[in-house]
């Protein structure tokens, strides 16, 4: 079963070929970073045209790298959503089209879905159930997944995503674009301990987040004692300290609230994934918690968390064997939030 995944429901436009759900041919990625990055966040109408432009050239140099024409392909696996809906239209309509004119079954795939199945491409067997946080720039939720079947979320964000707040406080702090990716390279130098902001752990039992409250802790400190410039400057404070602290506390919730959702529902396997999985001391974190609770732990390769389509084409092969292949029809439409 030869899948062609195609992923562009937010700022990278993706194309993969894999076989067998797990075997990758090839995996191309434009990335969007510098055509958003000036502005500190992603521009839905720029991330439309980026799409137009890359979506084909994606998918030739996709099917160029894993050695196969487009009749080779059996079945063509697309986001359907949730993302930005002009940003899905494109991918959905280029799938859409290699469906019709190859006769061949188009399957639709939810994102969040396509990030949990990151979890089967890490090389390790995951054949019993597990629970998986995927913490993204637009979701932060918690799911108990079934190996073969569907998947139930046991929390989600009541606010921001963990990487959302990564990325307002890197602006915030005039760090630069993608945020979670400096405040990771600069928390490496800084202590984790040197500003107690609030961790949000909600009500007793509650499995799920909320990531404002720490947004703007961070936000009222810059107004006390003045922002990184200033500060470097000054002496007042070390960036490197605020950037640990900051992502010590979102780090800190998402283990444990993943942690005694594993323990509630009697899993031995914990999976992490989404584009915050490739920081760094989330994964030590997971790490250093999964062994010490006798949990194995999952994390894909990096490449992986973030946004790609190899991710979507293992999720379309695991539909294919839950469901068989139902064509999805053509008038099948992009979808902006779908949980
Ligand atoms: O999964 P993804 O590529 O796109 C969405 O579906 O949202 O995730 C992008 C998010 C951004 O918020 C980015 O800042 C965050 O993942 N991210 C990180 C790191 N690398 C990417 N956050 C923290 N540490 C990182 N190393
Ligand atoms: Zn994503």
């Amino acid at each position: 079963m030869l899948i062609l995944g195609i992923e562009s429901s937010c700022d990278e436009t993706a194309a993969a070929v894999v076989v067998g759900g797990t075997r990758v041919l090839s995996d191309v990625v434009a990335s969007q970073i510098a055509v958003h990055s000036p502005y500190g966040g992603v521009v839905p109408e720029l991330a439309s045209r980026k799409h137009v432009e890359g979506i084909l050239p994606v998918i030739e140099e996709a099917l160029a790298g894993a050695g196969v024409g487009l009749t080779d392909v059996d079945a063509v696996a697309v986001t359907q959503g949730p993302g930005l809906v002009g940003a899905l239209l494109v991918g959905l309509s280029a799938a859409k089209a290699i469906s019709y004119a190859l006769g061949i079954p188009l399957i639709p795939v939810n994102h969040l879905e396509g990030h949990m199945c990151a979890a089967f491409l890490g090389g390790d067997p995951l054949d019993r159930p597990f629970v998986c946080l995927v913490v993204s720039g637009g979701h932060t939720a918690i799911y108990l997944v079934e190996p073969e079947g569907e998947s139930r979320c046991l929390g989600t964000t009541r606010d921001d995503a963990a990487g959302e707040a990564f990325d307002k406080v890197a602006k915030l702090l005039d760090l630069g674009y993608p945020g979670g990716v400096v405040i990771d390279r600069l928390s490496a130098e800084g202590n984790p301990q040197a500003f107690d902001f609030p961790k949000a752990f909600l009500e007793k039992d509650s499995l799920d987040f909320s990531f404002s409250g720490v947004k703007t802790a961070v936000a009222h400190f810059v107004t006390r004692h003045g922002p990184p410039s200033s500060a470097r400057r000054s002496g007042s404070y070390r960036v490197e300290d605020l950037a640990a602290s900051f992502q010590e506390a979102i780090v800190e919730v998402l283990v444990q609230k993943t942690m005694a959702a594993a323990l509630r529902h009697s899993v031995k396997d914990v999976a992490l994934a989404g584009g915050v999985a490739a920081n760094r001391r989330l994964r030590e974190r997971f790490r250093e918690e999964a062994a010490y609770r006798g949990f194995t732990l999952h994390v894909p390769p990096a490449r992986l968390c973030t946004d790609n389509a190899v991710m979507i084409a293992a999720a379309g092969y695991r539909a294919w064997k839950r469901n068989g292949f139902c064509r999805a029809p053509a008038e099948l439409d992009a979808r902006s939030r779908w949980l």
